[in-house]
């Protein structure tokens, strides 16, 4: 990525209604309120509330304030109906801010912060979805303050509050009729918050052009602009001291991509802990050599014995297919261990949720060595629309990304040092640009993105995301309807 000034066009929109802005604790959303009421719009004030019991409405100074908990769905709804139906000419949210001055390090267990920037605003898109959908122009914009350039830049910052990023940038592409705008402050504009929410406003009312719009300490516009470098080839490989917790690492493209590694480091003896759901079956041990007629063979022999050990005698499609899908997985596994063990480096595997933070510690505790790589490559995609997609769907495809990296690094911890040497996340295409139908992952991978940069800046390790385009023949880009959604946005796998 490089940093490209970006000064924006000439592009007034002339908007009316009301505007929604989540409440920050900088002043900025006050100071939004008001330069949106002096250009004539009125102001709706959202106070997100984790664990608030129910939607009130507080009197809060000189403005109303609804109170929601960003987590909950029916909440929200009940904001809506409360908002009845006057015309909206956008939604401003600056909830994100709020993580500007918390470390996500210091949070312990599913992470809270992550909601009020990434679930709270996808919430808060959902629900008024159809109604900005039926607009002809209209205002929606996220706001973080990381470094002033969206994480390339700086070494201290939350880069939790880039989910909101990804959020805005994916829904740009659902909603191309609104002004979509994803803006990075640089931290000290917080501290003079009448002259940058008259900043932000005059931008998003006046300036057409990128989503992604970084402002630096002087004000300065920036977006982010992607540059092709060739590869220089410089292999260090593996030592016999190399330690490496890779999840997701027992199947699909992480798999792959570590088999590279250890064939790179031919009989160097590092060993590979890959972590994935899936329990490993014995019977599929034996399978590693099957030709496709030979597992043919074992698919209708799988049900044979479904349909004896059914009380009805009989078994659905779905049924077998799944049952099949957990062997198949089993024995990729398998497949992975046997070739990486081949190179002449020792991999072992774990059933465990990348999620499951006590799990993860234990496991880095008990290895008896200090992890030295870390490869993040588990991950759900699970495309829909902002209107179709759930709340429980969001939060599945965000955490497994976001809370299993905060758990890896409560393994290396565990296993004596603070930060392994190496660090890799699997993110994507779709974080960087954001995507129809993909606003979590986007927001997952747009964190991941931003922590990897940021680590690497600081000089804790050396960090890299890897933002994969379609892998073809392997993984997720094969299944279900991530290969019409890349289609549908010209990506080639
Ligand atoms: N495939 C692509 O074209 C593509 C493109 C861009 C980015 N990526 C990224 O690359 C990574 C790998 O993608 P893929 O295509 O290989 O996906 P995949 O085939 O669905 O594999 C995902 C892997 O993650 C594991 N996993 C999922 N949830 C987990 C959890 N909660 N705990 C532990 N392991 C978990 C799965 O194992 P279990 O089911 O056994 O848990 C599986 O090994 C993802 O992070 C994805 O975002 C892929």
């Amino acid at each position: 990525m490089e940093l490209g000034r970006c000064p924006g066009g000439d592009a007034r929109l002339s908007l009316s209604g009301r505007v929604l802005v989540t409440e920050d604790d900088w002043g900025i959303s006050v100071a939004v309120a008001e330069e949106l009421t002096s250009k004539g719009f009125d102001v709706v004030h959202i106070g997100l509330e984790p664990g608030a019991k129910s939607h009130r409405i507080q009197e809060e100074g000189d403005r109303l304030v609804h109170r929601v908990d960003p987590a909950s769905s029916e909440q929200m709804d009940a904001f809506v109906e409360e908002l009845g139906e006057g015309p909206i000419a956008g939604m401003i949210h600056l909830a994100p801010l709020r993580l500007a001055s918390m470390a996500w390090a210091e949070e312990s267990g599913p992470s809270q912060q992550v909601v009020l920037s990434g679930q709270a605003w996808f919430g808060l898109l959902k629900a008024l979805d159809q109604r900005l959908g039926a607009l002809d122009a209209g205002i929606v914009a996220s706001v973080s303050a990381m470094d002033g350039r969206h994480g390339n830049r700086g070494d201290r910052f939350n880069a939790l509050q880039a989910a909101a990023a990804g959020v805005t940038k994916s829904y740009a592409h659902e909603r191309p009729s609104l002004r979509c705008r994803a803006y990075d402050l640089h931290p000290d504009l917080l501290m003079d918050a009448s002259s940058t929410a008259a900043r932000l406003v005059d931008d998003l009312m006046n300036l057409g052009g990128e989503v992604e719009i970084g402002l630096d300490r002087a004000g300065e516009r920036w977006t982010l602009v992607c540059f092709a470098e060739d590869l220089v080839e410089d292999h260090k490989p593996l030592l016999e001291t190399d330690v490496w917790l890779v999840s997701g690492g027992g199947s699909g493209v992480t798999a792959a991509a570590i088999i590279g590694v250890a064939e790179a480091s031919k009989g160097a003896g590092a060993s590979f802990h890959l972590l994935g759901r899936t329990p490993l079956m014995d019977l599929t041990e034996g399978w590693l050599e099957h030709d496709d007629a030979t597992l043919e063979a074992e698919k209708m022999a799988l049900r044979e014995r479904m349909i004896e050990a059914s009380a009805s005698g009989k078994v659905t499609m779905v049924e077998w297919n799944r049952a099949w899908d957990r062997m198949m997985r089993s024995r990729d596994v398998q497949q992975t261990l046997a070739t990486i063990q081949a190179t002449g480096n020792l991999a072992q595997y774990h059933a465990v949720d990348v999620m499951n933070a006590k799990s993860l510690t234990k496991l880095g505790a008990n290895l008896g060595h200090a992890i030295t790589g870390v490869v993040h490559g588990a991950g759900l995609e699970e495309s829909k629309l902002v209107g179709d997609k759930t709340h429980e769907a969001f939060d599945r495809v965000v955490r497994v990304k976001v809370d299993g990296w905060a758990a890896l690094m409560g393994a290396v911890e565990a296993s004596g040092v603070r930060h392994p040497a190496f660090a890799a996340c699997f993110t994507s295409v779709a974080g960087r640009f954001g995507n129809g139908g993909q606003t979590d992952y986007a927001a997952a991978n747009s964190v991941l993105d931003a922590e990897m940069a940021r680590l690497t800046a600081s000089g804790a390790c050396r960090a890299v995301a890897i933002g994969w385009t379609g892998w073809r023949d392997v993984g997720m880009a094969t299944r279900g309807s991530i290969e019409a959604v890349f289609e549908a946005a010209g990506i080639e796998t």
